[in-house]
């Protein structure tokens, strides 16, 4: 028997359930703010996340999905929704013709890494992203909407901290210090942030192994007045409508963030981030477009709720349609239409079996009543409706049963 792949997943009723409730809180809170939907295709040039995501970090280097086509073109499944967005965006001239777009996406994504509880290798995205508006108030409304829908679906343990990246201009005076500090304590770093410290030295600071120990110790980021300015307007917008804490080691893992940068935290463990997200005010220019403000974020489906926990959403009530003889099996079938054609929940239609055995088919679907048909009851133009649960049973005509049986479920 061929075996599902390691990190991948089936995931059946009622987890899958969970799913389309948190898609609903999110279509319904995206409406309100003006969002857009945005459908995505699966796989993009390779090239698109190495110039955007970055070379450096971890989903380019290590995890992304990569391969050739018979067209031998580089391909790449799409590790996250941010990059497929701002080419979108840029191939459809928006630029031109409507520059300000706010977009959402809801979809599937894709890295390899170690899987573990709350890290899979397809995991889902519900994802928006704000294009063409600098204003501090665009990075209030993004965090406040996406508080909006954690709520709404019920998440509450949850902390959100928030930092600002600087911009083209303080970040390298940052960095270059970053360095310098890092450079004296260059042998007690782990391997990766050896690396890490010429290259991206930002990382060093949320790495779960060095990071910790440099909590306080570390140069302390300098904004410029235009940063700092954009960074006290956005606390002063979310202070009273959400508890953050400003996190001056929160730097993020792609590269192309700058300004503010959040994440929605739950639990105390590696995985513990349920959203995350922040501005992107560089990365439409360096993809070959004008120079163009953006912010975003996404949250990780399943880390939401697991944030929320298990919760099982009540079953939908149901009947079965028995029937008991073959002369039966066209009224039965035309009754399971009708009845949800009238948007009752029906099952049924194991005629091939006998009445021990649909009878046990509608204890297994849970089912509330039994629609049974036999031979009298068709003769009187009729059914026996029977309460699954106490055993009772009435007979009730044709005519009557969609009726009778919409009082009941
Ligand atoms: P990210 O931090 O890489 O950001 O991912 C966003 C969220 O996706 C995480 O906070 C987490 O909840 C979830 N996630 C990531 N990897 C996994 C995994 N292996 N298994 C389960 N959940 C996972 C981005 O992807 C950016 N595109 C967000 C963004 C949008 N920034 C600006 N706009």
């Amino acid at each position: 028997m061929t075996k599902l792949v390691r990190g991948f997943r089936d995931i059946f009723e009622p987890q899958s359930k969970n799913f389309t409730q948190l898609e609903n809180c999110a279509r319904d809170v995206f409406a309100v703010y003006g969002f857009s939907e945005l459908r995505l295709p699966t796989v993009e040039l390779k090239e698109l996340f190495v110039k955007s995501t970055g070379e450096t970090t971890d989903i380019v280097q290590k995890e992304m999905y990569a391969f050739e086509d018979a067209g031998h073109r580089q391909l790449a499944i799409r590790p996250e929704g941010t990059p497929g967005v701002v080419r979108a965006y840029l191939e459809n001239n928006f630029v031109q013709n409507a520059p300000v777009q706010k977009f959402y996406y809801i979809g599937n994504m894709f890295r390899a890494e170690r899987p573990q509880a709350g890290r899979y290798r397809e995991f889902e995205q519900i994802g928006a992203e704000y294009i063409g508006n600098s204003a501090p108030a665009a990075d209030a409304e993004v965090i406040l909407m996406l508080k909006e829908i954690v709520a709404r679906f019920g998440a509450k343990n949850y902390s959100v901290k928030i930092n600002s990246l600087g911009c083209d201009k303080c970040r390298p005076l940052y960095r270059q210090k970053l360095i310098d500090f890092l450079k004296q304590e260059k042998d007690t770093l782990c391997e990766n942030c050896q690396v890490r410290l010429e290259k991206n030295p930002l990382r060093v600071l949320d790495c779960k192994i060095d990071g910790p120990r440099f909590i306080g110790r570390v140069p302390q980021f300098e904004l410029c007045p235009e940063c700092q300015a954009h960074f006290d307007e956005v606390q002063r917008l979310l202070k009273g409508k959400i508890d953050f804490v400003v996190d001056p080691m929160l730097v993020r893992g792609l590269d192309y963030y700058s300004r503010t940068v959040f994440e929605f935290q739950a639990g105390d463990g590696s995985q513990n981030a349920i959203a995350a997200g922040g501005r992107y005010d560089s990365l439409i220019k360096n993809m070959g477009g004008p120079a163009t403000p953006a912010i975003g974020w996404a949250m990780g489906a399943e880390r939401v709720m697991l944030a929320r926990g298990e919760s099982t959403p009540e079953p939908v009530k149901s009947v079965y349609v028995v029937s008991m003889d073959k002369s039966c099996n066209e009224t039965a079938f035309n009754l399971m239409q009708q009845l949800r054609q009238a948007g009752i929940r029906t099952e049924g239609g194991l005629f091939d079996k006998n009445i021990k055995g649909q009878m046990k088919q509608a204890d297994r679907c849970c089912a509330a009543h039994a629609v049974i048909l036999g031979t009298d009851e068709l003769a009187a133009g009729e059914v026996t409706l029977k309460n699954l649960q106490t055993g009772e049973q009435h007979r009730v005509s044709l005519e009557q049963v969609e009726n009778e049986v919409k009082q009941l479920v």
